[in-house]
């Protein structure tokens, strides 16, 4: 193999990897952790309509970031209304609070 070849399969190989790890790690792609203020504010906002708080403070600290996106999916389907960036604010805020963080459980 020429060594041209072997640097364009290394890349491709780097680059599959690369791509397989961001996909599985989920955060990449809804960002960095918004402050506790904004926290607080979209789950005050977006969440109590339907049920207290307790029930969102319950799986604190039991959901990945994929699961807690299912969990979202779910509430927007019974009618919750969040832009997607509010989505991927309360996501990367529910799936980085520890349980029984006050943000969510007073
Ligand atoms: C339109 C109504 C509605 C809104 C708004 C809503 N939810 Fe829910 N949510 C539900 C219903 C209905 C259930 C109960 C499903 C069940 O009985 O398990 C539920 C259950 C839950 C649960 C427990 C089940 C699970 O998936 O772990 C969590 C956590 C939760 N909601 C989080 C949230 C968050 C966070 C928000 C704000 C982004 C929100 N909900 C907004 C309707 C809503």
């Amino acid at each position: 193999m020429s060594t041209v070849m072997k640097t364009a399969v290394y890349i491709f190989v780097a680059a599959t990897v690369f791509l397989a790890v961001a996909a599985c790690n989920g955060t990449a792609e809804i960002g960095e952790v918004p402050p506790d203020a904004v926290c607080s504010s979209i789950v005050n906002a977006k969440c109590v309509r339907c049920h207290y708080k307790t029930r969102i403070c319950d799986a604190l600290g039991t959901k990945s970031v994929g699961k807690w996106k299912k969990s979202i999916n779910f509430m927007i389907k019974q009618g919750a209304d969040l832009t997607q960036d509010e989505q991927n604010k309360v996501i990367a805020c529910l799936s980085s609070l520890p349980k029984g963080s006050e943000l969510v459980c007073d």
